[in-house]
């Protein structure tokens, strides 16, 4: 992809490039007893996780599934170092996300992992892709290249003629694959998508998934969260959570690498 950038802009380049995008052998993701509780009152607190204990192998694509209040967005969230959890360990590339600071952990997040929300969050005086290209600011990427870069990521998702176009120019549907293309521009090992395609539809809700699947066979691996079924089984295991609990992890026939052994492994195709 952008394996010119390295030279571009003289500064240290210790950090981006070639190293960020290597994938390693093992686990991308270790949770570990975590238990989450959120205190409303003083003397009501609500347990929205308890003992969750998940690996995910590097390249592996793995779908949390579950109905409303489970816990899903909550296990996403401390996956991605957004929150942290009451109790347990959350190691993300063999780093123990509670061992750094959180500017620290901003840096895990903005190098390592992309997020998309079922809520878009793009910047409305942003062009499509000024928004993609946003992340890249904080990697030394210069402007014009930053902004090829999106172009490019738009264009996998279907809308290199969308990418001059506001947010309020764009429907629901572009506004999301907008969000993912954003989600790809730091080429992040770790994807986490909460409801990406809860917001659009079907034929959308198919590209965001189409787009995922590529991003996964490109070797990165995926935790997506949902309560559809026919989504969940795009991916290559399902984690079954109820109550804040795993209550079944179920490989899904037919996709990847399912070997069907249960724990998922790199894809091989
Ligand atoms: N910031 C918060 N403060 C208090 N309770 C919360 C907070 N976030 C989530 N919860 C509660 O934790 C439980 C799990 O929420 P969540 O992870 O968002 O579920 P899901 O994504 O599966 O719908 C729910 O009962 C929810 O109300
Ligand atoms: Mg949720």
């Amino acid at each position: 992809m952008s394996d010119a950038d390295a030279h571009e802009d003289g500064d240290d380049n210790a950090s981006q490039g070639g190293d960020a995008r290597a994938r390693r052998e093992g686990d991308a993701v270790v949770v570990r007893d975590v238990e989450k509780r959120y205190r409303r009152t003083d003397e009501v607190t609500v347990e929205a996780l308890s003992s969750v204990s998940l690996s995910l192998a590097g390249g592996s694509y793995t779908a949390v599934m579950g109905p409303s209040g489970s816990g899903k967005s909550t296990l996403l969230n401390l996956v991605g170092g957004l929150d942290t959890p009451t109790a347990g360990s959350v190691a993300v590339d063999s780093t123990e996300l509670s061992s750094l600071s959180e500017p620290e952990r901003a840096r895990v997040r903005g190098e390592e992992v992309g997020f998309v929300f079922q809520t878009f969050n793009l910047m409305p005086r942003l062009t499509a892709a000024e928004n993609v290209a946003f992340p890249l600011v904080f990697r030394g990427v210069d402007r014009a290249e930053r902004l090829d870069r999106a172009r490019e990521l738009l264009a996998d998702v279907g809308l290199a003629d969308r990418t001059d176009h506001r947010p309020n120019e764009l429907s629901g549907g572009q506004r999301q694959r907008v969000a993912i293309a954003r989600a790809l521009a730091g080429d992040p090992t770790l994807v986490l998508a909460d409801e990406p395609t809860g917001n659009v539809d079907t034929g959308t809700g198919d590209r965001v998934m189409s787009v995922l699947r590529r991003v996964n066979d490109a070797g990165n691996t995926i935790l997506l969260v949902t309560h559809e079924r026919h989504i969940a089984e795009r991916a290559d295991r399902i984690v079954h959570l109820r109550d804040g609990e795993i209550r079944d992890v179920e490989p899904v026939e037919g996709t990847g690498s399912g070997s069907g052994s249960g724990e998922a492994t790199t894809g091989d195709r």
